[in-house]
């Protein structure tokens, strides 16, 4: 595994649509490896392929809704698509790619994903809270959304210490 470099908002790479992984191969699996540890070391809940310069549909996203005693986990989407949602929060976003910056950013609060597996295999997974959150972030990720564009403002140092916005 290698730790891989993380894009940041300025390269024009992060605002390019991905196209679908078709190739179930190794270089895959060794992105996604290479995801998880750049990922980890970052301390980050997600990361999208395009963050470390691949055009390609490709998500991770740590499930850190897990009972206590467990440990989080990280669930790779390939080709991800967002079936159903229902709810709503609103809060704090951030990303790797904007380091220190957090803004407001309305999603629903429950998500519905289908997605591949490493091996191409189809499955469901759904998300609550933080995890449903981190499924909408990465998934626009794939569309070329940072989500600077669609908060509804950034966040203040101050605001951000203190918790309250
Ligand atoms: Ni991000």
């Amino acid at each position: 595994m290698a730790l891989r470099n993380i894009l940041t908002k300025e390269e024009p790479t992060l605002y390019k649509k991905c196209r679908p992984v078709k190739d179930f191969n190794p270089r895959l699996h060794q992105l996604l490896d290479d995801m998880a540890e750049t990922l980890q070391k970052a301390n980050g809940v997600g990361l999208a392929a395009p963050q470390v310069g691949v055009l390609r549909r490709a998500v991770l996203v740590i499930e850190t809704n897990v009972p206590e005693g467990e440990d989080e986990y990280i669930i790779e989407l390939i080709n991800p698509e967002i079936l159903e949602t229902s709810g709503e929060q609103d809060g704090p976003e951030g990303c790797l790619s904007v380091p220190g910056e957090y803004g407001l950013v309305k999603r629903p609060e429950h998500v519905k994903v289908k997605a591949q597996d490493r091996n191409g295999n189809w499955f469901e997974v759904e998300g609550e809270g933080l995890t449903a959150r981190c499924f909408c972030h990465e998934i626009d990720h794939l569309n070329g959304i940072v989500f600077t564009s669609k908060c509804e403002r950034m966040l203040t140092e101050e605001e951000l210490q203190s918790g309250e916005y």
